[in-house]
């Protein structure tokens, strides 16, 4: 039996959830670390076949000169605990990667902890070396968590970055979802509108959401844009999987709450078909519904 004030809550952590920069420099208690290691072993995979680890080392797994050093938007500062989720394995290891850790920051969400993802793409092999990570293994994200700073430094440096304009604004659902073909943007079916908000809530890279939405013959299509200006140049471009992924996962666990059934089937199984889609956008999966 489902406990309604628990899949309320979940689907409301997915809408809430935002980014924190400032932490109390307090650790979370021990307890607290339980219940987060808890988290991390019930997360699901979207490949199976995939390793999936998460490095955490009791201190400081980095240090702040080195979240500076990564461009990490200058403003994380002292975070009290730092993750390193990583993926081995072959197949679409950030797709994996994002719809994996975005379990884990919902359930922290959940528990009343404030995270924030630190992109580690432009510095891959910096930060396999420096973690000591497998050769060929994929992190493209740090997680940083913990408790919201509650000092008026703190506070004033994280309200500071949600006023930037557009920082975590969301891109309109009628710009992000198609029904039938991507002639037809639209407003979402009132059945599928809690899906496409939670995904649309998805937490990305710079915030360059990289997603788009279409519904078609009973399937709603994931796609992400295959170049985004945001990522800048090169290896950053790789968000795009991992930023999926986070959407997926986010839809994922808006079906978990709201008692939706359905499966994945990946873009990259011989039995899915792309319905016809202009070339500047790349198909993700489809969600069938059941
Ligand atoms: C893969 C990834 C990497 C990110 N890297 C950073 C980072 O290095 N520094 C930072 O301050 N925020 C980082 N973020 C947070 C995004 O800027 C944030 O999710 C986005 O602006 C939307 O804001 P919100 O999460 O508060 O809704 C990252 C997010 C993702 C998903």
């Amino acid at each position: 039996m489902k406990d309604p004030d628990l899949t309320a809550g979940l689907y409301q952590a997915i809408l809430d959830r935002r980014s924190i920069r400032r932490y109390d420099p307090q650790g979370i208690d021990s307890a607290s670390m339980a219940r987060v290691q808890q988290i991390i072993e019930a997360v699901e995979p979207l490949v199976p076949e995939n390793g999936f680890h998460v490095l955490h080392r009791p201190g400081m797994l980095v240090d702040k000169d080195f979240i500076r050093s990564m461009g990490a938007y200058g403003y994380i500062v002292s975070p009290p605990h730092v993750i390193a989720p990583y993926a081995t394995g072959e197949r679409l290891p950030l797709l994996d990667l994002g719809y994996r850790v975005e379990q884990i920051v919902i359930g922290l969400t959940l528990h009343g902890l404030a995270s924030c993802y630190i992109g580690t793409l432009g510095r891959e092999p910096v930060v396999r070396a420096r973690l000591n990570l497998p050769q060929g293994s994929r992190c493209g994200a740090l997680l940083v968590f913990g408790h919201t700073a509650t000092s008026l430094g703190g506070r004033a440096v994280n309200a500071f970055i949600r006023s930037v304009p557009k920082g975590d604004a969301r891109l309109p659902e009628d710009q992000v979802f198609f029904e039938d073909s991507f002639n037809h943007p639209c407003e979402a079916p009132e059945f599928l509108q809690p899906l496409i908000t939670a995904g649309r809530s998805a937490p990305s890279a710079v915030n360059a959401q990289p997603w788009l939405f279409l519904w078609r013959d009973e399937a709603l299509h994931v796609f992400v844009k295959r170049h985004n200006p945001k990522y800048g140049r090169g290896r950053g471009q790789d968000y795009r999987y991992y930023d999926g992924g986070i959407c997926m996962a986010n839809i994922s666990l808006a079906m978990k709450a709201l008692g939706i059934r359905g499966h994945w089937e990946l873009a990259d199984e011989s039995s899915y078909a792309a319905p016809q889609h202009p070339e500047s956008m790349q198909p993700l999966a489809a969600l069938r519904l059941s």
